[in-house]
């Protein structure tokens, strides 16, 4: 359990620019205060994050927006009054005086009012915007439970706030506002026709002109161990033959039983898209700390709302290829 206490500690920590990692409801994050310079350094030094990859500012509630954003239309508010606080980003004209350092040297910055009460409480008692990545090393899989921001960073955090798992599991749903076309950068757990039916119109797709989102192409959210997603039949086919060719395989699962062979370990998936976010980044986690060969994901359903799950597994699953026979 979170106190007062600790929510005081954690602040004083934020006005003298060190960094807190706290609990959000998507995913914990790495937190500085989005006011002060140093403390951006310090978040980009402790990730080992390229400079142009911008940050998000979390505020307490949309009121605080004006600080932050400029020529705010209409829209934001219409999902700010849906959504906020909740695991929603808005990427809006960044107003002047903020940072680059927050924005990547872009014009644009990104917004979300979390909705975890002890990032509630935080950003409540510090009275300011938190820049926050998720508290992960680059690239890596993001953390859900204090535990795994402490395996990321050891002591280059001054203070962890446990705040337990986190409840959606996968980062919020980024969506720029700052163009002509409200269009989704990144895909969560709040869908693009939940956002839809918010703003009564159609979104547009994300063009040329839309703001870089940048860690949104690349191979990110990674575990160690190669990752492949495959068909269910494709899982079982290709782990039985690597466990033959005496190779140790994971299995990320939702529909299958595990077969009954030696050297695999499998872990059965939620059914459900909300229940399978849930568990994603701690069953990676879990996998890859089993020091297998190769983590074999079983294809989530094409089905909308798992439209996030898939976005996430095809990134950590970039580039990886099976293991070679020896
Ligand atoms: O759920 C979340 O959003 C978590 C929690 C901690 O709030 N945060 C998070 O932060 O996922 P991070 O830094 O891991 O991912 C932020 C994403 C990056 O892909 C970045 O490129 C994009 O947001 N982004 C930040 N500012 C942007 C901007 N001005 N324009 C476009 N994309 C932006
Ligand atoms: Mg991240």
């Amino acid at each position: 359990m979170i106190s007062t206490p600790d929510i005081d500690r954690a602040v004083a920590v934020l006005r003298g620019g060190g960094l807190v990692a706290f609990p959000t409801e998507t995913v914990y994050g790495l937190g500085g205060d989005a006011a002060n310079e140093e403390a951006l350094k310090k978040i980009f030094a402790a990730k080992g994050r390229p400079h142009d990859h911008p940050l998000i500012v979390h505020i307490a509630e949309a009121a605080e927006l004006a600080h932050w954003a400029r020529e705010i239309p209409p829209s934001t508010h219409t999902l700010a009054r849906r959504f906020w606080p909740g695991p929603l980003t808005l990427v809006l004209k960044r107003a002047s005086g903020v940072s680059e350092l927050v924005t990547g040297g872009q014009d644009s910055i990104a917004v979300r009012a979390p909705s975890h009460p002890v990032a509630r409480a935080l950003l409540a008692r510090f009275g300011g915007g938190i820049a926050a990545p998720s508290a992960n090393r680059y690239g890596r899989v993001s953390a859900t439970t204090a535990e795994h921001v402490r395996q990321e960073f050891g002591a280059s955090v001054d203070l962890v706030l446990d705040g337990g798992a986190a409840e959606v599991g996968i980062e919020s749903t980024i969506v720029d506002l700052s163009g002509a076309e409200p269009a989704v950068l990144r895909p969560g757990m709040i869908t693009q026709a939940m956002l839809e039916e918010a703003l009564g119109r159609a979104l547009g797709a994300r063009s040329s002109g839309s703001p870089r989102a940048p860690g949104t192409h690349t191979r990110h959210y990674a575990p160690q161990t190669p990752l492949m997603v495959m068909e269910v039949d494709l899982v079982l086919e290709l782990a039985s033959s690597l466990v033959r060719q005496g190779k140790r395989v994971a299995v990320l699962a939702r529909s299958a039983r595990a077969p009954l062979l030696a050297g695999i370990t499998w872990i059965a998936a939620p059914p459900d898209a909300a229940g399978y976010a849930h568990d994603l980044y701690a069953n990676l986690r879990r996998l890859d700390a089993a020091g297998c060969d190769a983590i074999l994901a079983e294809a989530p359903p094409e089905a909308p709302e798992w439209a996030a799950i898939r976005d996430r597994l095809m990134r950590a699953s970039a580039g990886a290829a099976p293991p070679e026979a020896t």
